[in-house]
């Protein structure tokens, strides 16, 4: 177990720098969690951290100790890959057992060590079985066996869920979330999947083109994302920004306008006159339903009913596009205008360079 500290972290590939001067503190047993879309640089900082590639700028520190020139195993770290990486030729056992005669570990220790993690991931009547007789979730537990047995001070999983289906994502997911609490190792997560951020991570870093846009709590990025680009990636359905016009202020409240519509009474101190703005409403706070609070309307482009949410998408003269979740089923026909209400505390604000506002 130990702090994970990033500082100034560059990666280069043939001349394109991909990580530009990454800064983040992981703190001994905090659970991290990497996302952020395709190609910004998700997998590459993981590798880095591993020691899979070479660091081209800045420190990394395990511990206290500065790691830029030893090797993966010198580090002390286990990966888990999305591939699984089993060898097809080998048991379950021996899958596990690879690492460790490395390490120089006697059987007998290796045999305790095996058995031990074998019955945390309910593998122990499995372990003389190949990989290729194994189903999906079985493999994926054998890698992380693999990882566990090895005893490291961090644990990398690099999309380790996102070749199962999705019943059993919802088990492993649950047994990684279980089996990073009872062991307490450090860990570095990447993923796709919103669900898994956000009930997996003690703190999620959001990246973008290589670089840190926040880093917070689940709840922090979802309540106070730091800009739009945050804004629009944490949550799901993606929040909607809307972009306005301020009208007037008078005093705490401000006037917005939004083509051909005036939204008042929204609270915002720091907004000057003329400017644009986004105003960000996530889907779930926005309803149908009248109530306090600002309030505009638009077109009922198109429905989808899932049975316990009902999705909305109107579109507003401008063109612009709003999504709404309602809770349970709606009767709306599609090409009526749909009043739609959100309270004052749900709203967000961003100046038009993306950044929130606050009041
Ligand atoms: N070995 C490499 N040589 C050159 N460029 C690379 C190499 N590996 C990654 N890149 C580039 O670095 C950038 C970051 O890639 P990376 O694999 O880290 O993205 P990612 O966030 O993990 O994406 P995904 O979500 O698709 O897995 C991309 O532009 C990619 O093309
Ligand atoms: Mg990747």
């Amino acid at each position: 177990m130990a702090a994970l500290t990033l500082r100034g972290v560059r990666k280069v590939f043939d001349k394109t720098e991909v990580l530009h001067g990454i800064d983040l503190d992981v703190e001994d047993g905090e659970f991290v969690v990497f996302v952020g879309p395709s190609g910004c640089g998700k997998s590459t900082l993981l590798r880095v951290i591993s020691g899979l590639e070479r660091i081209d700028g800045g420190e990394l520190l395990i511990g206290a100790d500065v790691v830029n020139d030893l090797s993966p195993r010198e580090r002390g770290i286990a990966m888990v890959f999305q591939s699984y990486a089993l060898y097809p030729h080998m048991s379950v056992f021996k899958n596990m057992a690879f690492g460790l005669k490395i390490d120089g570990l006697t059987g007998e220790q290796i045999k305790e060590r095996i058995h031990a993690a074998a019955e945390k991931l309910q593998l122990d009547k499995l372990l003389d079985r190949k990989p290729g007789q194994l189903s999906g979730g079985q493999r994926q537990r054998v890698a992380i066996g693999r990882a566990i047995v090895r005893d490291p001070r961090v644990f990398l999983f690099d999309e380790p869920l996102s070749n199962l289906d999705a019943a059993l994502r919802v088990q492993m997911r649950i047994e990684i979330a279980r089996l990073q609490k009872s062991l307490e190792t450090t860990t570095v997560y990447v993923t796709h999947d919103q669900v898994e951020a956000m009930t997996l991570a003690d703190k999620i870093v959001v990246l973008n083109e290589g670089r840190v846009e926040q880093v917070g709590s689940p709840m922090d990025l979802y309540h106070r994302p730091a800009n739009t680009f945050v804004a629009g990636f944490i949550g799901s359905p993606a929040m909607n920004l809307i972009t306005c016009n301020v009208d007037s202020v008078d005093g705490p409240t401000s006037c917005l306008s939004v083509s051909d519509q005036t939204i008042s009474g929204v609270p915002q101190t720091k907004l000057s006159v003329g400017h644009s703005v986004s105003l960000g409403i996530r889907p779930e706070h926005l309803s149908v339903s009248k109530g306090e609070g600002i309030s505009f309307k638009g077109n009922l482009e198109a429905i989808e009913r899932l049975g316990d949410v009902t999705f909305l998408y109107l579109i507003l003269t401008d063109g612009s596009r709003v999504t709404v979740a309602e809770q349970g089923d709606r009767q709306l026909e599609i090409g009526e205008s749909v009043q739609v209400y959100a309270e004052l505390d749900k709203l967000h604000l961003f100046d038009d360079k993306g950044r929130a506002l606050r009041a």
